[in-house]
């Protein structure tokens, strides 16, 4: 199936936002763009595996969670807090790569703002081709165009080359607490 146009679709936030050096960067029959409410159809789930457990919550879950991201008041310039983006094959209309980062508002540093890129991931098939690159460099922009001082993320010690590579460097160490209901879904 030939790719839908974004104008047909609902997505996450405004595409102008996406650098047109990335766009210009991909190989021409992939196609980057905001996360759309149907993209659980075009394979969104089925990459993210290749990072950790998914479970299939049903579109209609999808869609509310989805929903649940759009910022209540869109007029606000800075109403929008998640951009998750979607790289999408030309020729099957299928998520190929993905990644996320959410801006997280302070108070210090002058009412600062700070991105957190998260769950980055590219589909087996297409792992090598610089598309990790190119879904990293559109999150920092997009951070950045959100006015964040410091784009920052959390890795395993082997993407830790990945990541600098990306102009990323270490500092500081990743601390967590796991939920120990084991109802709470979802342990990375
Ligand atoms: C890690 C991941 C996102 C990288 O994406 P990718 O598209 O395969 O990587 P790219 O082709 O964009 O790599 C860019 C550069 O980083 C290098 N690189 C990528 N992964 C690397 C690794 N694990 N170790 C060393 N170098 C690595 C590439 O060789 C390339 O270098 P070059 O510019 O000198 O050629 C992808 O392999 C993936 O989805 N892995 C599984 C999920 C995961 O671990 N996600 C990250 C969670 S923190």
């Amino acid at each position: 199936m030939p790719m839908t146009p974004d104008s047909q679709l609902t997505l996450l936030f405004s595409p102008d936002l996406i650098p047109n050096s990335v766009r210009d960067a991909l190989p021409s029959d992939l196609h980057v763009r905001p996360l759309a409410v149907d993209d659980y159809h075009r394979g969104h789930l089925e990459v993210l595996k290749v990072l950790s457990v998914v479970n299939d919550p049903g579109f209609d879950a999808y869609r509310a969670h989805f929903e649940s991201m759009l910022p209540a008041n869109t007029s606000a310039s800075k109403g929008q807090t998640y951009y998750v983006i979607s790289i999408v094959s030309k020729q099957t209309d299928k998520v190929v790569a993905t990644g996320s980062v959410f801006i997280e508002r302070k108070f210090l540093r002058g009412l600062g703002s700070v991105g957190h890129i998260e769950d980055i991931a590219v589909s087996k098939d297409m792992q090598g081709k610089k598309l990790g690159l190119r879904v990293i460099q559109t999150l920092v922009a997009l951070s950045e165009k959100a006015g964040c001082y410091k784009t920052i993320l959390n890795c395993s010690d082997e993407n830790i080359p990945f990541y600098e590579k990306c102009g990323f460097k270490k500092k500081e160490n990743e601390m967590a607490k796991y939920a120990t209901d084991s109802t709470t879904p979802g342990r990375l």
